[in-house]
C-alpha cells in the first residue's frame, strides 16, 4: 500500500531491505514468481502478501502442524500457495474468493504450483460460502487467514471462531493501513472494518490476540494474530 503519507525515501529503504531479506532468506521460486506474473498480466491488483510475509504464513501454519487451513480472500493464489506448501500429505486448504476472474487466475497458478489436489477454491461472497462450509461439518480449521474485504473482518472472525478449535491460529492482514486504524473518525470503510474487529477482539474471552505493525515493499501495514483458547 503506497500512499503519499509515506516519504519516498522511507518507502525506498523498506523495499531495499525487503529485497535484501528475500535474497538471504526467501529465494525466488518458479511457481511463486509465475503466480505473481500471471496475476499482473491478467490485471489483478498487486496486493498479495510480500514474499517474506508469505513465508511467515507458511511458517506459522507449519509450526502448528496445520492440516486444515481456511483462507478468506484468494486473489491470484499467491498466499494460498505459501500456505498449501506447509500442509502435510492429506492436508487441505479451502480458499474463498468473490471474483470469478481472480478465481480463474488463482486456480491456474495453484495448478502450476502442483497444489491442485490440496486446494479447494470456493467462488462467491465469503459470507455466503462460510455458512455452507459450516453446514458440511468439516474438521475444524487449524489455521485461518483473513484477507478479503476488510469491511467484513468482524463477521469473518466470528465465522473463523465457529470453524476452529482451541489451539487454532487466526491471522488477519492489513490491520494498520498506514496508521489510519488509530483514527476513530476515519471515513475509510476498510479502517472502520478493522476497528470493529478490534472492538470484538477486546471483548472476546475465547481468544488471546495481538497486532504487529509492519513495513516493507508493500508499505506500512500490519497483522493481527489470535490464538483460539476455548
Ligand atoms: N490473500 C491474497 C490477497 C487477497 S486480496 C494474497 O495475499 O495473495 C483480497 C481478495 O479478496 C480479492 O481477490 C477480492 O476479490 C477478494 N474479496 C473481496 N470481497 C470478497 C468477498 N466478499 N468474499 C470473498 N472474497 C472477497
Ligand atoms: C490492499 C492490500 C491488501 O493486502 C489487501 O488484502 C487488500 C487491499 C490495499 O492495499 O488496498
Ligand atoms: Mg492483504
Amino acid at each position: 500500500m503506497i500512499t503519499d503519507k509515506i516519504p519516498t525515501d522511507l518507502q525506498q529503504t523498506w523495499t531495499t531491505v525487503d529485497d535484501y531479506i528475500n535474497r538471504m532468506l526467501v529465494p525466488s521460486d518458479a511457481a511463486l514468481d509465475a503466480a505473481i506474473e500471471a496475476s499482473a498480466a491478467a490485471g489483478l491488483p498487486a496486493i498479495a502478501v510480500t514474499p517474506s510475509q508469505g513465508k511467515l504464513l507458511h511458517l506459522l501454519a507449519r509450526s502448528i502442524g496445520a492440516r486444515n487451513i481456511l483462507e478468506i480472500g484468494t486473489l491470484g493464489g499467491y498466499s494460498t500457495i505459501w500456505m498449501a506448501r506447509a500442509l502435510p500429505a492429506g492436508g487441505r486448504i479451502i480458499t474463498l474468493e468473490f471474483s470469478p476472474k481472480h478465481a480463474t487466475i488463482a486456480l491456474a497458478n495453484i495448478a502450476r504450483a502442483g497444489l491442485a489436489d490440496k486446494v479447494q477454491l470456493r467462488q462467491g461472497p465469503a459470507l455466503d460460502s462460510l455458512p455452507r462450509i459450516a453446514a458440511e461439518n468439516p474438521p475444524p480449521f487449524d489455521f485461518v487467514f483473513i484477507d478479503a474485504d476488510k469491511e467484513n473482518n468482524a463477521g469473518y472472525f466470528q465465522w473463523a471462531l465457529r470453524l476452529t478449535h482451541p489451539g487454532s491460529l487466526i491471522l488477519v492482514d492489513n490491520v494498520i493501513r498506514d496508521g489510519a486504524v488509530a483514527n476513530a473518525s476515519s471515513r475509510d470503510p476498510m479502517v472502520q472494518g478493522v476497528r470493529r474487529l478490534n472492538k470484538l477482539l477486546s471483548k472476546q474471552p475465547r481468544v488471546c490476540a495481538t497486532t504487529i505493525q509492519t513495513v516493507g515493499s508493500k508499505g506500512y501495514d500490519g497483522f493481527t494474530l489470535a490464538l483460539v483458547l476455548s
